[in-house]
């Protein structure tokens, strides 16, 4: 028995050196940690059980028979972070370059299935040179059934992708299939095709980190919503996101402790200019609102003109989703109600009740929004809050004008609570413009068309430059005093907690896309 037990430990300390020692070792140099390193950071200590560990590929071409090595190039198996479940798997770049084989993706996608029927979240940690060029098709094979089981997953657990290294060609689509995709910078990129490629189609001279570094990525795509310092930034990014997370769509979010104490916030009252055109930083707002030191925010360098994270109010998960006046006037366009959109998505998906902090101008104009389809990009956003059946609370701050009022989360599209600051203006547009249009004729006939103009200004913005039209109609639930409002949405929250909304039956809805 020794010796079979000796036989055993031998396998498995093979497993454990991946592709070897030199191969680890160059790893280190390009300052990048190993798939279980990565592990060992990401899950509580000694809960990490591996499944798989001496898998090997079954191909026989190009001399492969002889390079076989246990665990073929992904650690995959279960462990817990913060004393919950979570399924990982950790692509291992010494082996094959993390280069994903059939049977590396069998591996991936037997705790894809664990955790589906287990209701817990999937985590991949990503680190590979693409398909197993020496297995051709097989391997494509193997991608599409990876792509085929997130799909299936979505909605059902939550699904995380760090990419801490390569990630090119077909085998982006699993991250951008999963909820959130964190990368590392200056040690990881994607793209559909590389540098080489680009050169040859297009004649573009760019490298790998300018076309799909995290940089990029955050700030100019989106594809990724988290850009990461370094490895051990990404891991705990992981920790904290999970941490407002439920295991699956049938449960709630974690409920944290918290003692109730004094939730007037006499900061807000001041919080919005005089100038009604002046910016301010909604994130200030935010901050106040939320618990302490609660707030995460989610692609935080990408569509900034609207400001998207979770934070926690009264211990309680919430989904974030703000405008923000500080950048392009809080205006939405195509990329922010993208933004917004699957950000809704998620939420609703994981019984994350959302806050809508409201202050916009209305869409953003032009040539480049209409012909790039801010139509249909813009109905996302609208159409994410219009099926949403978690608790939905709006607080409209400033402007709430045109036919952004209504996507915001507005009472007419099923949020259950809707509050105005007294600085509320809900109006189809600004003062100023609404007078140029219906006053026209009377302003170009006065003695003094600027008078005029200044006059008619104001009349509509008496009318409409405030909250009560709003409220006389029920639009509004109530106008607010700021400082009240994190006192109300506690209340409010806990009174939406038992929510049931029942959808009308379909195979799915046809979001437009
Ligand atoms: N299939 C099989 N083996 C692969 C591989 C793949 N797709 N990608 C990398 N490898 C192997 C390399 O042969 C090398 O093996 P070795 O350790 O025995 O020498 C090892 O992984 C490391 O690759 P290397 O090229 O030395 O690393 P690098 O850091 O310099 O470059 C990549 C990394 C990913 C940029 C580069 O390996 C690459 O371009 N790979 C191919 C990408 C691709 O086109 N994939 C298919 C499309 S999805």
């Amino acid at each position: 028995m020794n010796d079979k037990i000796e036989i055993l430990r031998k396998k498995q300390e093979e497993a454990l050196l991946g592709g070897g020692k030199a191969r680890i070792e160059s790893q280190h140099k390009k300052g990048k940690l190993t798939a279980r390193e990565r592990l060992h950071f990401l899950l509580d200590e000694g809960s990490f059980e591996e499944i798989g560990m001496l898998v090997m590929h079954r191909s026989t071409d190009f001399g492969m028979e002889k390079e076989r090595y246990p665990g073929d190039g992904v650690v995959t198996g279960y462990g817990t972070i913060n004393g919950r479940l979570v399924y990982v798997f950790s692509q291992d770049f010494s082996v094959f370059g993390g280069s994903l084989s059939e049977t590396h993706a069998e591996k991936i996608c037997k705790i894809m299935d664990l955790a589906m029927k287990n209701g817990a979240p999937v985590i991949g940690l990503n680190d590979s040179g693409g398909a197993r060029i020496q297995e051709g098709v097989v391997s494509l094979g193997g991608y599409a059934d990876i792509f085929y089981k997130n799909t299936m997953a979505s909605g059902v657990v939550p699904q995380l992708s760090a990419i801490m290294g390569p990630c090119a060609g077909g085998a982006v689509y699993s991250p951008a299939i999963t909820d959130f995709v964190l990368m590392v910078e200056n040690t990881s990129y994607m793209f559909v095709t590389g540098p080489n490629v680009v050169k040859t189609v297009t004649h573009e001279i760019v490298s790998s980190e300018d076309l799909g570094g995290a940089s990029a990525h955050s700030t100019k795509s989106g594809v990724t919503h988290f850009a990461c310092s370094n490895e051990l930034d990404a891991i705990n990014h992981i920790k904290k996101l999970l941490g407002y997370m439920p295991q699956n769509c049938e449960e709630n979010t974690p409920a944290y402790a918290y003692e109730p104490g004094d939730e007037l916030r006499l900061k807000l009252n001041d919080i919005i200019p005089e100038n009604n055109s002046q910016p301010y930083d909604i994130r200030e707002v935010i901050t106040e609102l939320a618990d302490e030191a609660s707030f995460l925010e989610v692609h935080k360098d990408f569509a900034e003109n609207i400001v998207v994270g979770f934070a926690r109010l009264a211990g309680r998960s919430i989904g974030i989703v703000a405008n923000q006046p500080a950048f392009l006037a809080g205006v939405l366009d195509i990329n922010s109600s993208v933004k917004g959109a699957r950000f809704v998505r998620f939420c609703d998906s994981f019984n994350i009740p959302l806050l809508v902090l409201e202050d916009v101008p209305g869409f953003l104009p032009g040539t480049d929004q209409e012909w790039n389809a801010i139509i249909t990009n813009g109905a996302k956003l609208l159409y994410a809050f219009c099926e949403a059946t978690v608790p939905r609370i709006t607080v409209i701050t400033r402007k709430a004008y045109g036919g952004a009022y209504d996507v915001m989360n507005s009472k007419h599209i099923g949020a259950d609570m809707n509050y105005a600051w007294p600085s509320a203006e809900i109006a189809v547009m600004g003062a100023k413009g609404a007078a140029e249009i219906i006053f026209k004729k009377e302003i170009a006939a006065a003695d003094d068309p600027n008078a005029s103009w200044i006059e008619k200004e104001k009349e509509y913005s008496d009318i409409f430059a405030n909250p009560y039209r709003a409220a006389e109609r029920g639009f509004i639930d109530e106008v607010i005093e700021p400082s009240e409002t994190r006192k109300k949405l506690i209340k409010a929250f806990k009174m939406l907690e038992n929510k049931v909304v029942n959808n009308p039956r379909k195979k799915h809805g046809n979001i437009p896309l």
